[in-house]
């Protein structure tokens, strides 16, 4: 693992422009399935193993893919055991059609600019991947910055690496990843790699990126 930090560092080091260039191809499958607007699902698109977590719900409908709801539950009982914290779960897996309603109903409220900057269109949306979570506390639904002031967000922040998810949207990368800082989304990917990502603090796309450079491959691939 860290000969994967070092070549992450060097191409940090490289510039951003030059990272951008190997995003040509980023779905390196599993929990490290790349979706943004630039890598989008189909409208049929629709994981197998959904699940409901066994955690505080805001409605019936929340679901994940079986092994980020584990890693779920397993985080909201560690705020609950080690901060007294309850964490609540939104909204998980959305439908391509769910995503194109939610996204059409912000487009007429916010109008399309300020929409994009928080709502992805269908297809594009982490939340099909049924690898994301939204969350929120218990006292407060909205999905909205003051999240990260309250003690839940702040613990979502510092803690959720440990479990397999990272916090997917921050304001320093919007030009990267084209949203908002969104303290309240969680994507899952696995320890490993979440572990990484918070301790590098780097957007997705820049790590799958250099995950896929072939100089990289070479160095995993030499026994
Ligand atoms: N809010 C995130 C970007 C989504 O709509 O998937
Ligand atoms: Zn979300």
């Amino acid at each position: 693992m860290q000969q994967v930090i070092a070549l992450i560092m060097l191409f940090l080091t490289l510039g951003q422009s030059t990272l951008v260039n190997y995003t040509a191809q980023m779905n390196l499958g599993g929990a490290l399935m790349l979706v943004n607007r630039d890598y989008t699902l189909s409208s049929s698109y629709t994981p197998a193993d959904l699940v409901m977590p066994n955690v505080e719900r805001a409605s019936d409908a929340v679901l994940l893919r079986s092994e980020a709801a584990r890693a779920l539950e397993d985080m909201c009982a560690a705020a609950q055991q080690e901060a007294g914290l309850t964490l609540v779960a939104l909204s998980g897996y959305r439908s391509y059609s769910k995503q194109a309603a939610i996204h059409s109903k912000k487009v007429e409220k916010a109008g399309k600019k300020a929409a994009n900057r928080v709502s992805a269109p269908a297809g594009a949306s982490e939340h099909q991947l049924g690898l994301a979570m939204d969350l929120c506390t218990t006292y407060d639904h909205g999905l909205e910055e003051r999240f990260a002031s309250t003690p839940e967000g702040q613990w979502v922040g510092e803690n959720c690496w440990r479990f397999g998810f990272i916090i997917r949207y921050k304001t320093e990368w919007e030009d990267v990843t084209g949203y908002m800082n969104e303290p309240w989304h969680i994507r899952y990917v696995g320890r490993e790699h979440a572990k990484i990502i918070y301790e590098m603090n780097i957007p997705l796309e820049y790590y799958i990126a250099a995950l896929k450079d072939e100089s990289l491959q070479a160095i995993l691939n030499t026994p």
